[in-house]
């Protein structure tokens, strides 16, 4: 078969191939403890899953808006409002099927072949994969280990941008790093866009995932919701991950053509998801909170085992649900020389099933430290404690 050549271009998100890994390793016989993938092994909030019931037994089984039902694109509009001080309405509001389209959909609308798009790495597999099935040229940009946490290299991302550079794509809150910025951080990025007439790509699909402080959103700021598009979703914070169901929250001549892309896409999400996310987002909003207690019990684990391992450094984030270890001197005492080595021997020893840097884009050129993803989302307590005390009699041998 003769494929199009742009199918080259098109890459993947490498943490499902890990999960699969994972799964024939479980198959054999082993025990396996899932810290590969961004999922959760939590309910949705039964109230979500009555009022989707309910829409089917009251027939919204139909096509709806290319848009999304009027009543949820008003409260979301009020709830992003709410929680991040801007002024939208429902005309700003698309909804999707999931968070993901959301990038695609920006890039499409906004990137001709040949602009560059700045992109973090690591980061989102997914935000490359879409610059260069569209024929964009991506352009990475980098972190640094900060004295508690991950930190942008402004100065660098600055130095990035070119007369050809259109788009940032900008992940608060950030998969895999867990990293966020400051207010002075967001500020600065605000300027750098307004200086270099940059479309800013907000992806908040974890702004909600929070476990002390307050999330405060790039579109904030001003001049900036001219901007800015928000990717929001429903997937993490209402553990509503298989439903499909987020939303673009974009300048409202944009949020048409976005709309228009969804009549070409899908039609439409999912009709009778959308009554379960309307009342997610009005009633009691408990379940939640008690979604991210849960989380914020695991990250505690999580971090009390991993920052107690020789050789390994942990951060302690307060949104994600990832940490994300510095792992250099435990690969190399173990003497570990590649990602896959170490990943593999773990999972075979140990049973630990994670994902590494490399499934978060390619190493940058001047990288030296090596990091591997815990996402504590899918797994219990209990069995967390199990798998990363393994996990450490491995690494300190
Ligand atoms: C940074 C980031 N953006 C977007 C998404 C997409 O989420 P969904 O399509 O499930 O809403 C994810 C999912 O893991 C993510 O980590």
């Amino acid at each position: 078969m003769k494929l199009a050549d742009r199918i080259k271009n098109l890459g993947t998100e490498t943490a499902f191939a890990v999960g699969a890994e994972a799964a024939v390793f479980a198959a054999e016989g082993n025990k396996v403890y899932p810290f590969h993938l961004g999922d959760l092994n939590l309910p949705t909030p039964e109230n979500i899953v009555t009022a989707a019931e309910k829409a089917i037994k009251d027939g919204k089984t139909g096509y709806c808006p290319n848009a999304g039902v009027p009543a949820l694109r008003e409260v979301l509009a009020e709830d992003i409002n709410q929680a991040r001080g801007t002024d939208y309405t429902m005309e700003n509001v698309v909804i999707q099927p999931g968070g993901k389209p959301v990038i695609g959909k920006f890039i499409l609308s906004l990137m001709n072949p040949g602009d560059e798009v700045l992109y973090p790495n690591p980061g989102y597999p997914i935000y490359e994969s879409q610059i260069q099935f569209n024929g964009g040229v991506a352009v990475p940009y980098s972190y640094k280990e900060g004295s508690d946490g991950f930190l942008l290299d402004l100065d660098s991302l600055e130095k990035l941008i070119t007369e050809k550079t259109k788009l940032l794509i900008f992940n608060d809150f950030q998969n895999p790093m867990a990293a966020e910025a400051s207010e002075d951080e967001l500020k600065k990025i605000a300027e750098l866009a307004i200086k270099h007439n940059l479309y800013v790509l907000c992806d908040e699909a974890y702004f909600d995932m929070r476990y002390s402080g307050k999330s405060k959103s790039l579109a904030s700021l001003p001049g900036m919701k001219e901007r800015c598009v928000i990717l929001y979703t429903f997937s993490k914070k209402f553990a509503m991950t298989g439903w499909r169901l987020g939303a673009a929250v974009a300048p409202k001549d944009l949020a048409a053509i976005i709309g228009k892309l969804n009549t070409n896409d899908e039609s439409c999400s999912n009709h009778f998801v959308q009554y379960g996310a309307l009342a997610g987002l009005t009633d009691s909003q408990e379940p939640v909170m008690a979604i991210v207690d849960e989380l914020r019990k695991r990250r505690d684990k999580g971090y009390e085992i991993l920052s107690s391992i020789k050789g390994v450094k942990c951060f302690k984030p307060e949104t994600t649900f990832y940490l994300f270890p510095n792992v250099t001197e435990a690969m190399d005492n173990l003497g570990f020389k590649t990602y896959d080595e170490f990943r593999l021997a773990a999972l075979k020893e140990t049973g630990v099933s994670f994902c590494t840097r490399l499934h978060f884009g390619s190493e940058l050129p001047d990288e030296k430290n090596k990091y591997v993803r815990f996402a504590y989302s899918g797994i219990n307590i209990p069995e967390m404690e199990e798998g990363l005390t393994k996990l450490k009699a491995f690494i300190e041998k």
